[in-house]
């Protein structure tokens, strides 16, 4: 029987446009927003002309085997959950934080069932850990870092939380990148792109401090019985609106740069991550911005010389999937903004003007029942404060890492 002619290699390749718009504020560059034009183009090396950047699949793919993919979950149905997983690429290290209960109903033993399973039929590296775990507890405690623990001595809940126990994972996995894909999108072809779109972003951006934020090209929702793809997300257009309100008055040129505000799905080198704020529950993204201002921007007096020297790029790419997820109803988005405006007003380089203009905001959304001031959100000192050999240790005494490993 003849045999079939080989496949040859193929070198997939994602085409990008190369962004035109940069923001420079102190070493903090922030590039504006870059278009996809093909998730596959063909094949190809990898170059550039001045337009786009075409970078091959090989090259995507050895930026997915140093990336770990942080799934934070907490009460998503099973389905959602493994759709997610189906589109994250192989190479990666998929890590699962949750904090779902665990009764009545043992819904975090649900999800382990179920992740052992789809982890057996796929070979995929999977971690799984509950948020509550009581060795990871152990491991923040005897690293010093006591900020993530409540009262009764194990971390508490929150997406941000669940966040920056993945990011030490990933560093205890030995990752240089991170990498962030909330658990209840209902497109897995939707979650393929935005690993391959952090790949390309540390492929185009190979410094070690890059962070790759994605804006959604729209979000699909049913109005008056048709489909209508909105652009914008709605706590996106507040939070966006003030750090560009913000940029503005520390350059005096008025900009539309920020379009990642709320990026819930992001990525950033280790390195970068270990050195961050991160704001508690869903300011997390909105406080990335600022502390990146704040330690970067050159704005406060006292930031490090050495500090400065380092340049750190965000880069922004636009998805083309739409992305839909499980909706949680509006007060919780309009929480959402409340935190996200909380952290700028409350920053150490927010202008006065500025806290009027989020003041007003916040009015004009919740009427007569406005505070005076937004509440403060509590934020987590960066992880550079915790002891990371003792974390370290830590885990692997209480957590062993097999190809599979589910954590109870
Ligand atoms: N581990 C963990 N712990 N995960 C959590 C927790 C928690 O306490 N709370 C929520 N999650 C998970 C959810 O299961 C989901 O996968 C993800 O975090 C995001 O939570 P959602 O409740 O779905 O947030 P959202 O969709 O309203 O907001 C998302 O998009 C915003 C931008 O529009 C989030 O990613 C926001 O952070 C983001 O700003
Ligand atoms: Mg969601």
């Amino acid at each position: 029987i003849p045999r079939p002619p080989r496949a040859g290699k193929t070198h997939r390749i994602m085409r990008l446009e190369i962004p035109r718009d940069c923001e420079r504020i102190g070493s903090l560059q922030i590039y504006g927003l870059q278009k996809v034009y093909e998730l596959d183009g063909g094949t190809g090396p990898h170059e550039n002309d001045s337009m786009v950047e075409r970078v091959p699949g090989e090259v995507l793919h050895d930026r997915m085997r140093e990336m770990a993919i942080v799934v934070p979950v907490k009460n998503e149905r099973l389905k959602l959950i493994e759709g997610v997983l189906v589109g994250i690429p192989s190479p990666c290290q998929v890590i699962v934080v949750s904090n779902s209960p665990r009764g009545p109903v043992d819904r975090f033993g649900l999800e382990k069932e179920a992740l052992e399973n789809f982890g057996r039929f796929t070979g995929k590296k999977i971690l799984v850990v509950h948020q509550k775990d009581p060795g990871l507890a152990q491991a923040f405690g005897n690293a010093g870092y006591e900020h993530l623990l409540d009262e009764t001595g194990i971390v508490r809940s929150g997406k941000a939380e669940g966040m920056i126990v993945g990011t030490l994972l990933s560093k205890w996995l030995g990752k240089k990148y991170l990498g962030f894909v909330d658990s209840d999108n209902y497109f897995p072809g939707a979650v393929q792109e935005y690993v391959n779109e952090y790949a390309a972003g540390f492929a185009m951006n190979p410094g070690k401090n890059t962070f790759v934020r994605i804006s959604w090209h729209s979000k699909p929702k049913v109005m008056e019985n048709n489909l209508f793809f909105a652009k914008w997300g709605r706590s996106s257009v507040n939070s966006n609106a003030m750090l560009n309100r913000l940029l503005t008055q520390f350059s005096g040129f008025e900009t539309e740069i920020v379009k990642t505000g709320n990026a819930g799905e992001h990525a950033l080198t280790v390195d970068l991550a270990l050195k961050l704020e991160y704001a508690a529950g869903y300011a997390v993204e909105t406080h990335h911005y600022m502390n990146l201002l704040e330690q970067y921007g050159g704005i406060l007096e006292t930031t490090d010389p050495d500090v400065l020297r380092e340049k750190v790029t965000i880069c922004q790419i636009e998805s083309r999937n739409p992305h839909m997820h499980e909706s949680k109803g509006d007060d919780h988005v309009e929480d959402m903004i409340d935190a996200s405006l909380s952290v700028i007003y409350h920053s150490p380089i927010c202008p006065e003007l500025l806290k009027r203009e989020i003041m007003d905001n916040v009015r004009a959304r919740r009427g007569e029942a406005a505070p005076a001031e937004v509440a403060p959100v509590r934020v987590y000192p960066s992880l550079s404060e915790l002891n990371l050999d003792e974390f370290m240790a830590g885990c692997d005494a209480s957590l062993n890492f097999n190809a599979v490993t589910v954590r109870a």
